[in-house]
Order: C-alpha cells, then structure tokens, then sequence
C-alpha cells in the first residue's frame, strides 16, 4: 500500500489506474482511524477497483485553537490498519493521500461555501466556520481524486447534508455513500476523539446513547418538547456529561421541529455532549420516525 504525500504524484498513479478502467472511491478521514473508518474503507473496496483514504487533519474546519493541537495524529496505526484491509481485498487497490497543510493550503482558501437552511443550524452555528471548512476541503479532495464515489459515515449526520448541498451546488457528480454509525459494545459512537476518553469516561459517555435509545420509546407519548428535556435533564443529571445542544430537527431540512406530524421525512434528534476532565466534544443522533 503506498502513501502519497503530494498532489501530483497521487493524480499519476490514478491517472494510471483509471486509463485501466479502475472505478475510484474516495473515504476522506482525519485519520486516528477505528473501526467506523474501517468500515468506510471495507465498503469502498468492496464497490471500487481503487480506493483512495485521504488522512489530513484540516485546520480549516477548526474553529477551536486547543480542539486542533489535541486532535489525535496516528499516522502509523493508521497505515497498519488500512495495509490489514488491504491484505483481505483480493481485486481492490488501496492508496494512502496524507498531505501537509502546505500541500493542500499553498494559499489561503479564501472559497466561502454555505448552504441555508442545512449548513447554518446545529454545528453550524456552535461551529463558526466549520462547514465552511469542511467543504473547502472535501472539494479540493474531489478535485485532486475525481472519485466516482465518497463514502462518510452517518455520525456526521449533518456533515453529510451539507456535502451533499455542496456536490450538487458544485456540480461535482460524486455519489456521497452514507455509511451506518459503528458502536463501541457499550453503544458510544465510535470517534477518534474517544481516544482522548479515560477508561471511565469511556462508560460515563455511553450514556448518551442510552438516553437517545430509551427517548425514542418516551417520544411516542410525549411531545418533541418534553422529549428533548428529558434527553437533556438524563444526560447532565449524569457525572461527567454536559450536554451542548440536543436539536430535535426535520432529517431533510435540519430545521427544529414542534410536532411529531410536522417532518415529512422524520424527525432526528443531533446531540453534542461534553464529557470528562478534558472536555472531550461528542456527537451522535437518533432517529425518532
Ligand atoms: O469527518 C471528517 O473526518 C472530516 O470532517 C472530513 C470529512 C475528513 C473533512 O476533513
């Protein structure tokens, strides 16, 4: 498995593979990778000749100085992993793209991407400017890869919206492949930011899921406004978790719901939840109907 750290080297080698008719998937990580990841990536192989695993950690999307330093970077793991996939996938090939910021940077991306009403609520207001981030550098991604298919993981549930507004804003033709939430035994979201978790922690911040799951249950006799105070008053009433915002939105528009009956598409609930010493920030949602 060979590891590309610059733009040109990485489009020669897929210029290659596509002038042999290979399909190209693109999986775009920050790296830390875990099994959610390795779920993305297995899929890709399954669905392309070749897959591309891009792991940079975008300092364009961070808004929080400290959230960036900390961010996890395991280069090495990361590579062991992705060279154990790719020992199983007989037919697939599998490319590591792990520029620097300089690479992907040379200039300041001064691009402004945003995508009312979907990129606005939520992460987007709590996160100034981190969707606007994120597109920046899924775009540039697409531009560099020119992927048939990308694969994202529903963790991100509203990262996935806003790439998908993007794509079709952009014109860019990718097919977004959304992938299932994997869970830790314990139900947590699998994230590379549990790895800042203590062990206790670890059990502490399982109680997210808990109280998503039994809310769906306790939605069906009460209103969307008594649900989310109860998900709210559930989590904090616990040691160790303070809840940022639980929104209770349209799984189309993102937008807040009032009644059950008001979302054609069902209703979801998306949760940020702070957990332990370290103020480690959390996401997960549920879906109610
Ligand atoms: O979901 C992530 O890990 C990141 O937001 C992504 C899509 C790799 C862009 O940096």
């Amino acid at each position: 498995m060979k590891v590309y750290n610059t733009i040109v080297e990485l489009k020669d080698a897929l210029f290659e593979l596509r002038r042999q008719g290979c399909c190209v998937g693109l999986v775009p990580t920050m790296g830390a990778l875990h099994a959610g990841h390795a779920s993305l990536v297995g899929r890709s192989v399954r669905e392309n000749a070749v897959t591309v695993v891009s792991i940079f950690v975008n300092p364009t999307q961070f808004n929080d100085k400290t959230d960036l330093a900390t961010y996890p970077r395991t280069l090495d793991a990361d590579c062991a992993l992705l060279g154990e996939i790719e020992s199983k996938a007989e037919l697939s090939t599998l490319l590591v793209f792990a520029p620097t910021a300089e690479e992907m940077y040379p200039t300041p991306d001064t691009r402004r991407f945003e995508y009312p009403p979907v990129s606005t609520v939520m992460e987007g207001a709590h996160r100034p400017g981190h969707f606007n981030g994120v597109c920046q550098v899924v775009s540039k991604l697409f531009y560099i890869v020119e992927p048939q298919r990308a694969y994202f993981g529903e963790k991100d549930y509203q990262q996935i919206a806003v790439v998908k507004a993007m794509v079709r804003d952009l014109g860019l033709g990718v097919e977004i492949v959304e992938c299932p939430i994997v869970r830790e035994s314990s139900g947590l979201a699998m994230s590379s930011r549990n790895s800042r978790l203590t062990d206790a922690e670890r059990l502490t911040a399982a109680c997210i899921y808990k109280a998503l799951t039994s809310s769906v249950d306790y939605a069906r006799t009460h209103t969307v406004g008594e649900t989310h105070d109860s998900v709210v008053s559930e989590i904090n009433a616990v040691d160790g978790l303070e809840v940022e915002y639980f929104s209770i939105v349209d799984a189309a528009t993102l937008q807040d719901i009032s009644s059950w009956d008001e979302p054609a598409a069902g209703a979801v609930g998306c949760i940020t939840v702070y957990c332990g010493t370290r103020h480690v920030r959390l996401i997960d949602h549920i879906r109610y109907v």
